[in-house]
């Protein structure tokens, strides 16, 4: 078994009965989605809302139902992928364009779980490139001013196409480098208009399920 699939069977133990969960997006949530499906057919009672157009036709094609955000008035537990993820709970996300969902679900969410294989470990954030979702209006003078301020914006294309997210916006990925600032990276996004969400998820989880060879690892938040 892969170690995707190891941590995403994993995370589905957690979910309970009658319970509103949030669905991620990516690789290895594609796994959660699949064992949560297969749960749901042997009885389980829950209600399900997405963060991307991909998870849920993902979750569509395994006969789930997923609700609106509006349609629901809370969220119970939401289970997501990172990027990377340093000691201290820090995760960067968006490497599937579908941060700003995601944040707005793990932030109403009453417990976050992310799952990830060991290659997501980092000792300091920066090894990946920090996306940003930005506003297509003024799009160039928005990363005329990350530029500005040192952030390295990389405009990303898909196919040749500026790349464009489910909220109609556009995604910038800054090459920050390892160990950059966090906290001056968030100041200066946070001064920055035109700038809708960024990747940046500190401190947001209760558990992290670590895929290893030797099987899935659990990682508990203390200071959640
Ligand atoms: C999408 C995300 C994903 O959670 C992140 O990219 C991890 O994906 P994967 O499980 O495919 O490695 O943030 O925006």
């Amino acid at each position: 078994m892969n170690l995707k699939e190891v941590v995403g069977k994993e995370a589905v133990k957690y979910v309970e009965d009658g319970m509103i969960v949030g669905l991620g997006t990516g690789s290895t949530v594609f796994y959660f989605v699949h064992a949560l499906a297969d749960r749901v057919k042997e009885g389980l009672n829950i209600q399900m809302v997405s963060t991307s157009i991909q998870t849920v036709e993902l979750a569509k094609s395994l006969g789930l139902n997923i609700k609106e955000l509006e349609e629901i008035d809370h969220i119970d537990l939401a289970v997501d992928g990172v990027d990377e993820i340093d000691k201290n709970f820090n995760a960067i996300k968006g490497g599937g364009a579908a941060l700003f969902r995601e944040k707005i679900v793990a932030d109403i969410a009453k417990e976050v779980i992310w799952i990830y294989d060991e290659s997501k470990d980092v000792e300091k954030l920066g090894k990946f490139n920090l996306p940003v979702e930005i506003l297509p209006f003024g799009y160039s003078h928005t990363v005329r001013k990350l530029t500005e301020a040192g952030l390295n914006p990389v405009i990303r294309k898909k196919d040749g196409e500026i790349l464009i997210t489910d909220n109609h916006n556009y995604i910038v990925d800054l090459h920050l480098g390892y160990g950059f600032d966090i906290e001056e990276v968030k100041e200066k996004l946070a001064n920055i208009v035109g700038v809708v969400e960024h990747g940046l998820f500190l401190n947001m989880c209760k558990l992290c399920i670590k895929g290893t060879p030797g099987g899935a690892v659990i990682i508990n938040n203390p200071n959640k």
